[in-house]
């Protein structure tokens, strides 16, 4: 069996899909594994380590993927990519498929067997490979980080023998794996902290970690959870009277993280630019939802933007600004599922298709769109 794992191809990826860790593992599963040359460079990880694990550096993308059976990556391949790969080869990677059908038609006709890690279901036994947790605890963590570098002010309280300085007051919208590390982070630097959610389980959590649950607490908000435990599209009625709550809560904060998602929607907007200007000079803003349409009014991908005297921080891919600690745990994600798809006595690759986690990640098999989400639908 050969393993792959090329270094990532898109500008402003420096994560890597596999560690010197994971590579044992493969190894000892029976693997040839190739790393790409400086594959791991931008997560701090040296091909010298990767040779010490047992791979083999390969210089180029074409020699790395030669042969490979099994691809690992951090985002989906692009057409330069497949055409190295042979067919029939398994990729694994964070897929982003919403809106990119034609992206997923074509490691169909490559002949590529794909998995989408994101859709990983959320089970027990599936928690270990679980990408969306594993890299939204990173980016909920980095949001403050990056949220305190752009606060001209101290976060926690200070008495000192010249005066003392409030500890800021921090609200984040969202409290799913990303707003609750958020939470958990701006406590531990020792904010005021308050949060809101649209799920009514959200409450105990937030309040678990020591904030203050801001929430229009009605009947609707009573069944705002899906069995998968993901956020409903609120009515526009709720979004009003949010907006009301929210507004007056927001004038009195210094920093703002906002986290809120719904699978397979644009991000709901949340904050309004009236909302951003009731807000104190030097507040600070952070949209973790900017790459999937943004929950802020103003926020710019990629920038900081201000709106008079508040930053909007935009940045794309967060767990990639913590790329050596945002590496480490996808290559335990996907080392954790590879692993379901061998046989360990044979040494082989053996793909179960009554498995529930291959079914609901499989996006491509046999020069079909095999995945029920985006299969051409029967006339
Ligand atoms: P997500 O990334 O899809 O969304 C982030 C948060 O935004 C969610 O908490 C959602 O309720 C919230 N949101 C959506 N619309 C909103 C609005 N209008 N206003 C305020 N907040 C809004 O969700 P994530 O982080 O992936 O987690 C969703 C749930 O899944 C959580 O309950 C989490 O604890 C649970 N989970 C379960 C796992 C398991 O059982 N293995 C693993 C990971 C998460």
């Amino acid at each position: 069996m050969k393993l792959a794992v090329p270094r990532e191809s898109e500008a402003g990826e420096p994560r890597v899909a596999a560690t010197p860790d994971t590579v044992k593992k493969f190894v000892s599963l029976g693997f040839e594994v190739s790393v790409e040359k400086d594959a791991g460079l931008q997560s701090r990880i040296l091909d010298a380590d990767y040779e010490a694990a047992g791979a083999k550096i390969a210089t180029d993308a074409k020699t790395t993927l030669a042969d490979a059976d099994m691809v690992l990556k951090v985002r989906r391949p692009n057409a330069d990519e497949m055409g190295l790969m042979k067919k029939g080869a398994i990729v694994i990677a964070t897929m982003d498929p919403y809106g990119n059908d034609a992206e997923v038609e074509a490691m169909a006709k490559a002949g590529l067997t794909s998995f989408a890690m994101e859709f990983m279901p959320r089970i027990t036994r599936a928690q270990v490979m679980d990408v969306l947790s594993s890299q939204a605890n990173l980016a909920g963590y980095q949001a403050v980080i990056d949220a305190a570098a752009e606060y001209d002010r101290a976060m926690p309280m200070m008495m000192t023998a010249a005066g003392t300085v409030p500890a800021a007051r921090v609200f984040v919208m969202g409290a799913g794996v990303a707003g609750l590390q958020a939470i958990a982070t701006a406590r531990r630097l020792g904010a005021v902290v308050s949060a809101t959610d649209v799920r009514p389980a959200a409450k105990e959590q937030v309040e678990s970690l020591g904030a203050k649950f801001i929430a229009v607490e009605d009947d609707e908000f009573k069944q705002a959870e899906t069995a998968g435990g993901y956020a409903k599209e609120m009515s526009d009625e709720y979004k009003k009277k949010q907006a009301e709550l929210v507004a007056s809560h927001i004038a009195k904060q210094d920093i703002v993280i906002t986290t809120a998602l719904i699978p397979g929607r644009p991000a709901p907007r949340l904050i309004t630019k009236e909302m951003v200007a009731s807000m104190k000079p030097g507040s600070v803003i952070v949209d973790l939802a900017v790459e999937r349409g943004g929950n802020v009014e103003g926020a710019k991908p990629g920038k900081i933007a201000k709106a008079g005297e508040v930053k909007i921080v935009g940045h794309l891919n967060v767990p990639g600004r913590i790329a050596a600690s945002a590496s480490a745990l996808y290559a335990k994600n996907l080392v954790a599922f590879a692993e379901t798809m061998i046989d360990k006595e044979a040494k082989t690759i053996a793909l179960n298709w009554e498995d529930e986690l291959v079914k609901a990640t499989a996006l491509s098999h046999d020069g079909a769109v095999i995945h029920p989400a985006f299969a051409p639908k029967s006339e």
